[in-house]
């Protein structure tokens, strides 16, 4: 099983997002088998908490459901538990490598390394309008599609 974590600060925006939009794209190649999806954010600030409602209905419009999903903190095992371990942003990154033993240092990147986006961020949506979270959708959809060949062509899953 190949297993991929997503991370953004508060899980309830971006990560939650990626998470669903990434599974998505598992499922429609049939490797839910091969791959494991999860997300969570590097504050604790909305712990159990589903994803923020501007989220949920962006996501929604184009065919995701987040509304099943809940806010959890990253944790200590997940660093030796997930195989890819991708940042929204460059602060979570930092946060990330900071909490991260040295040995597991090269799992953690930045999730806009895929994707071929000009933009290396996912941006923090939450204090901004609808188009933010629409902008994080299409960062998420393109970022997703290349992860998605490059561990199926890695683990040769196909
Ligand atoms: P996320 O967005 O990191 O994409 O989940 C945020 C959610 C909440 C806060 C900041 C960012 N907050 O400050 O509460």
């Amino acid at each position: 099983m190949v297993k991929v974590l997503f991370v953004c600060l508060g899980n309830i925006c971006r990560s939650p997002t990626a998470h669903a939009v990434f599974e998505h794209k598992v499922a429609q190649r049939n490797l839910q088998h091969a791959i494991a999806v999860d997300s969570a954010g590097t504050a604790a600030y909305h712990i159990n908490k589903p994803p923020d409602k501007r989220s949920q209905r962006e996501a929604q419009k184009r065919g995701y459901a987040l509304g099943q999903l809940r806010a959890r903190q990253v944790a200590e095992t997940d660093f030796s538990n997930f195989d890819y371990i991708l940042a929204m942003d460059n602060a979570n990154l930092i946060d990330l490598r900071q909490n991260c033993p040295k040995e597991y240092r090269s799992k953690l990147e930045l999730f806009l390394h895929y994707g071929g986006s000009s933009e290396t961020e996912v941006p923090d949506p939450y204090y901004g309008g609808e188009e933010g979270f629409q902008h994080v959708l299409d960062l998420v959809e393109s970022a997703a599609d290349e992860l998605l060949e490059e561990i199926i062509t890695q683990r040769r899953l196909l």
